[in-house]
C-alpha cells in the first residue's frame, strides 16, 4: 500500500474545450495517455492517489463529467483537492460533490482523509504572483500594492480552511500529517508564509504542492527540507507524468 500524488492534470476531454486551451509543448503532448499509462505501470488498487488541483479546464461540472470518469478510471483511492481553474468545484459545495461520487472520488476540502495513521490535510492554498515590478537587472524592485492587498485576503481565507483540515484531523486523534496545496507554499519574495508555520505547528512531515509549470517557474517555491518538513513541488509536468510517491 502507498501513496502517491500530482497535480495540474489540466484534463479537457470534452471537444468543445480543447482548441482553446491546448497547453503548448512537448510535455503536455498526448500527457492524459502518458499518465494513465504510468499510473497503471507504478499503482495497484491498494494505493491512494491525491490529486492536487487543475484537474479540468471545465468551467461547470457538466463541462468535467469526462474528465472526473477519467480519473474515477485510474487505479486505486483517489482523493482531489482544489485548483485555481477548478471552477467546477465551489468550496461551499463539497458536500454535494462527495455525495455524488460517492465510493469514486473524495473532495478534500475543510475536511481530511486517513492514511494508514496519517491524516491527509490540505487545502488550494495561494501565493502572490505580482506583478512585480523589475529592474534593468530583473531584480525585484516592487509589486502591485492592489493586487497584494487581494491576494493577502484570498491567503487568509485559505488559511482558515487548511486550519480546517488539521482540526478536523485532530479531533479524531491524529497526530501524523501528510499536507497538500496546490499553490507553492510561498512566493518568490517569501522564505516562509502562514502555510509553511502551519506545517510546522501540526508537526506536519510533508507538504506536497503543484501549480508552478515550466522550467522557469519550478523552482519558485521550496524544495526540500525546511524546519523538519519536507517540500515536494508534484506538479504534472514537473514529475513528466510520473505519480510522486509520498509515502
Ligand atoms: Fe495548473
Ligand atoms: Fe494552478
Amino acid at each position: 500500500m502507498s501513496l502517491y500524488a500530482i497535480g495540474d492534470l489540466h484534463l479537457h476531454f470534452q471537444s468543445e474545450l480543447k482548441a482553446e486551451h491546448q497547453i503548448h509543448g512537448k510535455v503536455w503532448q498526448n500527457h492524459e495517455k502518458r499518465f494513465k499509462r504510468n499510473c497503471e505501470k507504478v499503482m495497484t488498487d491498494d494505493d491512494t492517489l491525491v490529486l492536487i488541483g487543475d484537474h479540468s479546464w471545465g468551467r461547470t461540472l457538466s463541462e468535467c463529467e469526462e474528465d472526473l470518469e477519467y480519473i474515477c478510471n485510474l487505479p486505486g483511492r483517489k482523493i482531489l483537492i482544489r485548483g485555481n481553474h477548478d471552477m467546477f468545484w465551489d468550496a461551499k459545495k463539497t458536500r454535494a460533490l462527495n455525495d455524488l461520487y460517492t465510493g469514486r472520488l473524495s473532495f478534500l476540502q475543510d475536511n481530511y482523509y486517513p492514511y494508514e495513521d496519517y491524516a491527509l490535510v490540505g487545502t488550494k492554498g495561494f501565493t502572490f504572483e505580482g506583478p512585480f515590478y523589475l529592474n534593468m537587472q530583473g531584480k525585484v524592485i516592487g509589486w502591485s500594492e492592489d493586487a497584494y492587498d487581494h491576494a493577502e485576503k484570498i491567503i487568509a481565507r485559505e488559511q482558515k480552511r487548511l486550519r480546517n483540515s488539521f482540526e478536523a484531523a485532530r479531533a479524531d486523534g491524529f497526530t501524523k500529517y501528510i499536507m497538500f496545496l496546490h499553490y507553492p507554499p510561498t512566493s518568490i519574495l517569501e522564505r516562509a508564509s502562514v502555510f509553511t508555520e502551519m506545517a510546522q505547528e501540526y508537526g506536519a512531515e510533508k507538504v506536497i504542492y503543484a501549480h508552478s509549470h515550466g522550467k522557469a517557474r519550478f523552482h519558485d517555491s521550496i524544495h526540500g527540507k525546511y524546519h523538519k518538513v519536507e517540500y515536494r513541488l508534484a506538479s504534472g509536468d514537473f514529475l513528466k507524468w510520473v505519480p510522486l510517491k509520498v509515502l
